[in-house]
């Protein structure tokens, strides 16, 4: 029997098929989806925090990058009292970022180069500098203006529910009368039982749609309704941070109320001409709670956050694999991957984190600097894997530059409310947020020509720069270019997938398009795994070793 022969007997034996391709010409069911946090991406003006025009600059790289779309963080007027997740008006532009007429110029240039155009709405709360929640403060309990939010009378706190960023989740105001605030005490959250409040959103999102956005990326889309009289959360906090818990446990998450919303968006997208879609970021679990935000007339996508809370085991890697291909394929919707994103720890560094079971965005002040070369070593990795699974993916600025959280920020130059509410034990999420080096040599690494810098980038960053990486065929950004194109190519987005066992510490998966198989190995253990001698080696993501075996914490793709 030759070495093929063999191959293929064991193949047939151990090979799980539990995906199909399916035909489609929705975009958005295959698209690599790269998010741009704006304040950190690049800054036209030199005034230190990044802009519209800075974007728009640099479209061409991330065309030559290969992605589909961008999706932009919030640029609305804001007082950044949440990095702009605090919004004072949905249907403007803050200064700090440009004008209307710079978001149509980036909308129109990215149409040109074949990029499509996601942005941010925020439904859930305003800014406390919103016109109405001004006027909120300004009339009396019980009147309508207090009517958009939760004021409530209370001789207490109304209940226990605590701020997602520390302490509780009420705040009084002069007159007696306590708000509620999921967030930030500046983030009030809006009455979704009020009708007003339902035309503001549906007269936000056309405004945008007849702009001529792709989409939207709906904000906390699980929080928006609260369970009626607002009760006491008497379940498990640790597990509901853990992804444990059912989260409509939790009576101010996943209740049911929420779907009707999405149904009324749903139907606004359609009425317009083109493909658009909107991703809900709803943090929910299990799989089949999140499936319901995916039904056929509600969101297109939602972000799979179970897959990124995945450790570095191929057990857990396998089960997430599988269970959200089994959970989107039965209800007809797209399946979606990410690994990172502004809100958690750089999965450069999360993937070597002690404790991987933790919530993804609490950094604890006492943890230890985790390995920086095993971090991006097993973030190359997992990149190789997400972005050969079929369905649609989300790259976070600068992870195509490996880089690194950024846990030594000064305590003073720290913003997030997450740190400053957090009392210190938490060290928040700016670590992921710090500006991205583009040349070594330059002010700022080039994020502008001025020097200036919101937060203050490490020295270490000059060696990420996209400059030092451009053209090196071992840096991660020449890795993630060579990944897009061969994804293209190869039609992975669309593929059928097979899990193949080949042992307890690799994860191996077949993805079959008409273009054919590309057998995708990740190997989380400590042994190396010697490659097959009939293969072609596509990619894979060791440096400066030799391809006879694959080390541990990489991964390659084979045809
Ligand atoms: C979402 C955003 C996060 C923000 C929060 C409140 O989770 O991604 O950055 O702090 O909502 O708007």
């Amino acid at each position: 029997m030759s070495t093929l022969q063999q191959e293929t007997k064991e193949d047939l034996a151990t090979v799980e098929h539990i995906h199909k391709a399916f035909p489609t010409s929705e975009w958005w069911r295959t698209a690599v989806i790269y998010q741009v946090y704006p304040r950190s991406f690049a800054d036209a003006n030199g005034d230190g925090n990044g802009d519209i025009c800075g974007i728009t600059e640099r479209l061409g790289y991330l065309r030559d990058l290969g992605v589909d779309a961008i999706w932009i963080s919030p640029f609305y007027p804001s007082p950044q009292a949440d990095g702009g997740y605090d919004i004072a008006d949905y249907r403007d532009v803050d200064p700090m970022y440009g004008t209307l007429a710079d978001v149509d110029a980036l909308i129109e240039t990215a149409h040109e180069l074949g990029l499509r155009v996601m942005i941010d709405i925020v439904p859930n709360h305003t800014s406390d500098e919103h016109p109405w929640f001004q006027a909120a403060l300004a009339a009396s309990p019980g009147s309508p203006e207090r009517a958009r939010y939760w004021f409530v009378d209370s001789p207490g706190l109304p209940n226990n529910w605590p701020s997602e960023f520390g302490g509780p989740a009420w705040t009084q105001v002069e007159d007696g009368q306590w708000y509620l605030h999921l967030f930030d005490r500046k983030q009030p959250d809006l009455n979704w039982e009020n009708p007003e409040v339902r035309e503001l959103f549906a007269g936000t999102l056309r405004f945008w749609l007849d702009r001529g956005v792709d989409g939207f990326r709906i904000d906390v889309a699980h929080h928006l309704i609260k369970a009626p009289g607002l009760p006491d959360f008497d379940g498990d906090w640790d597990a509901y941070n853990r992804g444990t818990l059912p989260t409509n446990a939790a009576p101010f998450a996943d209740q049911d109320g929420v779907h009707d919303i999405f149904r009324e968006w749903r139907a606004i997208l359609e009425s317009y001409p083109g493909d658009r879609a909107m991703v809900a970021e709803a943090w929910v679990t299990p799989h089949d709670r999140l499936g319901r935000y995916l039904r056929a007339d509600e969101f297109h996508q939602a972000f799979n956050f179970d897959y990124m809370r995945a450790t570095w085991n191929a057990e857990a890697l396998r089960q997430q694999i599988s269970a959200t291909l089994r959970n989107t394929d039965a209800i007809g919707a797209p399946a979606t991957w990410v690994l990172s994103n502004h809100d958690v720890i750089r999965h450069a560094t999360r993937l070597v984190r002690e404790d991987q079971t933790m919530a993804p965005w609490i950094l604890e002040a006492t943890e230890p600097q985790p390995e920086i070369e095993l971090g991006l070593r097993r973030a190359r990795a997992a990149t190789m894997l997400m972005l050969a699974l079929p369905g649609s993916s989300y790259l976070y600025q600068g992870e195509e530059l490996g880089l690194r959280e950024v846990i030594e920020l000064p305590a003073e130059s720290r913003q997030d409310p997450d740190y400053i509410r957090g009392g210190g034990f938490r060290l928040g999420r700016d670590g992921c947020r710090v500006p991205i080096p583009w040349e070594k040599n330059a002010p700022a690494f080039g994020f502008n020509s001025s020097g200036k810098s919101w937060l203050p980038q490490p020295e270490d960053f000059g060696t990420y720069a996209v400059d030092q990486q451009h053209g090196n065929p071992e840096s991660t950004l020449e890795l993630y270019r060579r990944l897009l194109a061969i994804r293209r190519e190869r039609g992975l987005g669309n593929a059928a997938l097979a899990l193949v066992n080949l042992g307890p510490d690799l994860v191996a998966i077949d993805v079959t398009s008409a273009h054919g198989t590309t057998r995708v190995v990740l190997n989380v253990g400590h042994v190396p795994w010697t490659l097959p001698r009939d293969s072609r080696v596509l990619a894979w993501s060791a440096c400066g070793e030799t391809m006879e075996v694959l080390p541990p914490d990489c991964a390659i793709w084979l045809a």
